[in-house]
């Protein structure tokens, strides 16, 4: 049997080494400017700044935004449920469009319909690497006078009609946490092509006070350290493997519990405080730049080998992985009827898959639908391990458990996987 952890968090050798002695102050700084600067570069805009996080950086763009109490801001109503969490705290209405059931993306149709007086702003999520139609949305926006935010948390290097996402809207945000394409352990950037409210963001980021800074840092790094360690292969299989499987018998997703996403709006804080990214992110940030295309180009080769295993799963819906990387597949997702059931048969052959943390948000937040795009959609959603670091017949040994599970008979590919 493989034992499969739902995320791989590692790094190049001598990168985190190199990443402590910045850490630590023994070398040399200005790396956070230089990643802003080669961040611009790869995503053709002319503005970028590193922050402490998405959530941090959006908060603090719609504060220097100064949109006025009531307006609105569409954005798509599967979706991660901090973003319009922070639009409410602002005062501001998220109003809710149907997502595209082929990509699971905001339907460009539906935001032409919600437009009102009120309308200010479009957000358009790029969700699990899938690119949604960018071009079109950028027509919208642009002929009805309307900001267009981009959330690339999950997209960073995602492409729609040969151009990055990101680099569509008048803003961009990209995230680094341990699950993402571009790993900094934490932080994010915004990136931006209006010069007047980037210029407002980054004055009021510059100012800011950031006590307990090198603590901050520290304590930050050495978490994802943990992370690290507790999610390589062998420590996984000794060390948390088995817990989980335990407490999978009392039905408890353990991982769920420890590590899972529990912002509420009580988290949502109506003053947006910004720590700083650090020196020592901005050197993992620019050494993994590098080669951030042809790390998604190996972990898109690896979905597309579960696309071509699972392509006759009948009782699966999955939103195939597309060429030219407009779907880079930060992850990969089946939807299907009994996914707690198909969670825990996968565990049981040693493959810890994930429940999607994005959720039906006009649920959430009580707002009228109807969304028949999502129908079927948001509770059924299970995210499959796809790492470029997992191996051609891990990604087999993953398929054939799937299969199983629906009484399809093995497939084989290179090496048999069985
Ligand atoms: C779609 C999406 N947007 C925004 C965020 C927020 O990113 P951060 O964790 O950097 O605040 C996340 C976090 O995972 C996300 O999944």
């Amino acid at each position: 049997m493989k034992v499969i952890p739902r995320r791989l968090v590692a790094f190049e050798k001598g990168e985190l080494a190199a990443s402590w002695r910045v850490l630590r102050g023994e070398e040399e700084a200005g790396l956070v400017a230089e990643f802003e600067q080669r961040f611009t570069e790869y995503v053709s805009v002319p503005y970028a700044m590193a922050v402490s996080s998405v959530r941090d950086g959006f908060s603090c763009l719609l504060d220097v935004l100064e949109f006025a109490p009531g307006d609105e801001i569409i954005m798509a109503a599967y979706n991660y449920h901090v973003m319009p969490l922070i639009v409410k705290k602002r005062g501001l209405v998220p109003v809710f469009a149907d997502i595209d059931p082929d990509t699971l993306n905001i339907d460009p149709g539906q935001i032409e319909r919600l437009i009102t007086d009120k309308t200010r702003a479009v957000i358009v999520t790029h969700l699990f690497g899938r690119s949604a139609r960018a071009t079109e949305i950028q027509k919208i926006c642009r002929e009805r006078g309307l900001i267009l935010l981009e959330d690339a948390a999950h997209a960073c290097g995602a492409e729609c009609d040969g151009r990055k996402v990101g680099g569509f809207g008048d803003f961009g945000m990209f995230s680094f946490g341990t699950g993402k394409c571009l790993v900094t352990l934490g932080g994010g950037v915004i990136v931006s092509r209006n010069t007047e409210v980037f210029t407002r963001l980054r004055e009021r980021l510059d100012n800011q006070d950031h006590p307990g800074e090198r603590w901050h840092s520290t304590s930050y790094y050495l978490k994802c350290l943990l992370q690290i360690a507790l999610t390589n292969r062998t420590l996984f299989a000794v060390l948390v493997y088995p817990w989980i499987l335990l407490a999978d018998l009392i039905r408890l997703d353990i991982i769920e519990r420890l590590t899972g996403d529990k912002y509420t709006s009580a988290d949502v804080s109506a003053k947006s405080q910004v720590q700083p990214f650090a020196e020592f992110q901005a050197l993992l940030g620019l050494q993994q730049l590098k080669r951030l295309d042809a790390m998604n180009d190996k972990r898109i080769a690896r979905a597309q080998l579960l696309d071509r295993y699972l392509e006759d799963v009948k009782e699966i819906k999955r939103i195939p992985v597309v060429g030219n990387r407009e779907h880079i597949a930060q992850s990969y997702t089946v939807i299907c009827d009994d996914k707690n059931a198909l969670r825990r048969h996968l565990l049981r052959k040693g493959i810890d898959t994930k429940e999607s943390s994005m959720r039906n948000c006009a649920q959430f937040l009580g707002a009228d639908g109807p969304f028949p795009g999502m129908a079927g959609i948001d509770d059924r959603i299970v995210e499959l391990p796809c790492s470029q670091h997992l191996s051609e017949n891990e990604m087999l040994y993953q398929a054939n458990a799937v299969r199983d599970f629906f009484g399809y008979p093995m497939t084989s590919g290179p090496g048999g996987g069985r």
